[in-house]
C-alpha cells in the first residue's frame, strides 16, 4: 500500500522530520527535483531507495537559476500528480519550501561554482545558471544533510558542478549519477518536452540520434571534428537553432583532441522554436 509522504514546508518542520529519521539510525538519501515529475525523476527514486533506508524528495522550482528572460513563470506545477507518484513509490518527506522559506527577505549569500561549471557548455548560453543551481543545492544538502544525493545524468554538467561541490565544501554527501530515461523513440524525459507542439516532438528525436551517429563514428576510429560535425550537421538541418554539440572528457568536461585524451561524453543543446533541450551520452 502506498503510504503518504509527510509533506515539510518550513525549515524547522523538515529538521524535526530528518531528526526523527536520524534517531532510529536511519540512512538518508535525498532527489532534488523542481517536480514535474516523470519516469526520469522516478528512476532517481527508486537509486535512493536501493542507497538508504529513507528518501528525501525536493519539490522546489528554484528561481535564482532562471534568468529574468527563462520560463520561471511557465515551468509546470503539477503538484498533485507529482505527490501520488511519490506516494506510489513510498517517499518518506518531500520537502517543498515556498520561496520565502528558501529564500528569506534579506538572503545576501551565493555559492559561486567554478571548474566543471566553468566548461563553456551550459554557462555560454546561460551564465546565471550554476551558480543558482549550486546555491540552492548546497542549501538542500545543509538542509537534510543527506548521506547520499541522486542527480541525473541527462543535466551532465549539473553533476559535475553539484559533485565538485560537494567535495569541496565537505559536505558529507555523496553524490550519485543515475542514467538518463528516454522515450522509447530516445527522447530524453524532460519536464520540458510539454512545451514541444506535435511536429517539434517528431523532430527532438533527431538530438538523440545525432549523438550516437557521432559517438558511434568516433568509436569507430573517425577523428573527432568530422565525425562531430556531422552530427551538428543534421541537427541543424532538422531545424534546430543549435547551442553546442561537443564532445568532451567525461571527467572534467576538458574539450578533447582524440579519442585517446577520452572517456569521452557527447553533448548536445539546441532549440527548437522556443524550447531548449539538452542531453548527452557516452562514446
Ligand atoms: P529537474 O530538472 O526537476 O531535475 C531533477 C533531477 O532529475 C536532476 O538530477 C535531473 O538530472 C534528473 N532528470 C531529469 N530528467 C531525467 C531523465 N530523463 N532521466 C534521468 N534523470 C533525469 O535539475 C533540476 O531539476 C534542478 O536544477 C535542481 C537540481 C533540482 C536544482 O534546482
Amino acid at each position: 500500500m502506498p503510504r503518504s509522504p509527510l509533506i515539510a514546508r518550513t525549515v524547522p518542520t523538515l529538521r524535526r522530520a530528518i531528526d526523527n529519521l536520524r534517531k532510529r539510525k536511519a540512512t538518508v538519501a535525498l532527489v532534488p527535483t523542481m517536480g514535474a515529475l516523470h519516469d526520469g525523476h522516478v528512476s532517481l527514486v527508486r537509486l535512493a531507495k536501493r542507497r538508504a533506508s529513507r528518501v528525501v524528495v525536493s519539490i522546489f522550482v528554484n528561481p535564482t537559476q532562471f534568468a529574468p528572460t527563462e520560463d520561471f513563470g511557465a515551468y509546470p506545477r503539477t503538484w498533485k500528480s507529482d505527490i501520488a507518484k511519490l506516494a506510489a513509490e513510498n517517499v518518506d518527506i518531500v520537502w517543498h519550501p515556498g520561496v520565502e522559506a528558501m529564500y528569506p527577505a534579506g538572503f545576501a549569500t551565493r555559492v559561486v561554482p567554478e571548474g566543471p561549471a566553468l566548461a563553456g557548455l551550459e554557462d555560454r548560453f546561460r551564465p546565471h545558471f550554476f551558480g543558482g543551481v549550486a546555491t540552492v543545492v548546497g542549501k538542500l544538502f545543509t538542509q537534510v544533510r543527506p548521506d547520499f544525493a541522486i542527480f541525473g545524468e541527462k543535466d551532465f554538467q549539473q553533476l559535475r558542478v553539484v559533485a565538485q561541490m560537494a567535495r569541496d565544501l565537505d559536505l558529507g554527501v555523496k553524490v550519485i549519477g543515475s542514467r538518463t530515461v528516454r522515450e522509447r523513440d530516445g527522447l530524453a524525459m524532460s519536464s520540458r518536452n510539454v512545451y514541444l507542439y506535435a511536429e517539434e516532438r517528431q523532430t527532438a528525436t533527431v538530438l538523440y540520434r545525432a549523438m550516437k551517429d557521432s559517438a558511434g563514428r568516433i568509436r569507430a576510429g573517425e577523428a573527432i571534428e568530422p565525425a562531430m560535425a556531422r552530427g551538428a550537421e543534421t541537427i541543424t538541418a532538422a531545424g534546430f537553432a543549435l547551442d553546442y554539440f561537443e564532445a568532451r572528457h567525461a571527467e572534467t568536461l576538458a574539450p578533447v583532441a582524440s579519442r585517446k585524451d577520452g572517456p569521452l561524453r557527447i553533448l548536445v543543446a539546441a532549440k527548437l522554436g522556443n524550447t531548449r533541450l539538452i542531453d548527452n551520452i557516452a562514446v
